[in-house]
């Protein structure tokens, strides 16, 4: 079979990275969360004390960083220059900085140029918040994924619960979901957005499992 790309957009805990890996694990398939290659950025920018309005200083880091994404018990680890970043860039300081990295121009012009050639050659689910509008909108197959922000935000909470990551309230994580989704929807470079030939899937009212039917499902369907 051709190589093919599945490009999973959406805001913030909408389940696309949850998603995306048990999509690739059932495809066998490349698995690429560039959230986390925005967040190692930030944070990386962070703690080199570089503030992001030094754009000279960011290009030369930028230039600098090897990413490579490896599983460790069954997780997705990201490793910048072979140092895994997993858990720093989740934290409450990295979450709060993100958006703002983002919309910086250089940083997401290097980021895509590194995305397109981990995906070139090979069959990819990739998620994030451009990838159907302009990482790869030639992707044969596009989804939308959203669900109410109250919803995400009980989701991203007991996931932290989970992880043992409890310094936010489930107020703040909302807060931050929907001061995070508007940033990120609103800037001026490849703002969140459907991609027009994407099916949106509101999750609000599904679980996990129906959600990766769905997607399944749909990829038979538009291969018949
Ligand atoms: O997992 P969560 O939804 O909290 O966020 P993420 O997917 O790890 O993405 C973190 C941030 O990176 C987002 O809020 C966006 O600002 C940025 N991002 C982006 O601008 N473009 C992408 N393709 C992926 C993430
Ligand atoms: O990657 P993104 O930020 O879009 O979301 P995620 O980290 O995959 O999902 C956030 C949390 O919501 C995870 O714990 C998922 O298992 C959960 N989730 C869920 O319970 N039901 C859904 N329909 C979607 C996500």
């Amino acid at each position: 079979m051709e190589n093919f790309a599945i490009a999973i957009d959406g805001p913030a805990s909408s389940g696309k990275s949850t998603v995306a890996k048990a999509i690739a694990q059932r495809l066998d398939i490349i698995y690429i969360d560039t959230g986390a290659m925005y967040r190692a950025i930030t944070f990386l920018l962070m703690e080199a004390n570089i503030e992001f309005d030094q754009l000279d200083q960011i290009e030369a880091l930028l230039k600098q960083v090897d990413f490579k994404f490896n599983y460790i018990n069954q997780e997705l680890h990201l490793f910048v220059n072979e140092r895994d970043v997993a858990s720093e860039i989740r934290s409450v300081e990295v979450t709060r900085n993100v958006s703002e990295v983002s919309a910086i121009p250089i940083v997401r012009e290097i980021l895509v140029e590194k995305q397109r050639e981990i995906a070139k050659g090979v069959s990819v689910v990739m998620d994030g918040r451009d990838i159907g509008t302009v990482v790869l909108p030639d992707a044969k197959y596009k989804f939308f994924l959203t669900a109410l922000p109250s919803v995400r935000a009980e989701r991203r909470y007991q996931q932290n619960l989970k992880n043992n990551l409890t310094s936010q309230t489930l107020e703040e994580i909302e807060a931050d979901i929907i001061r995070r989704d508007h940033y990120d929807s609103t800037r001026e470079i490849s703002p969140l957005k459907k991609a027009e030939d994407a099916i949106l899937i509101d999750s609000s009212k599904m679980s996990i499992e129906d959600v990766i039917e769905f997607i399944i499902q749909n990829i038979y369907e538009l291969n018949q």
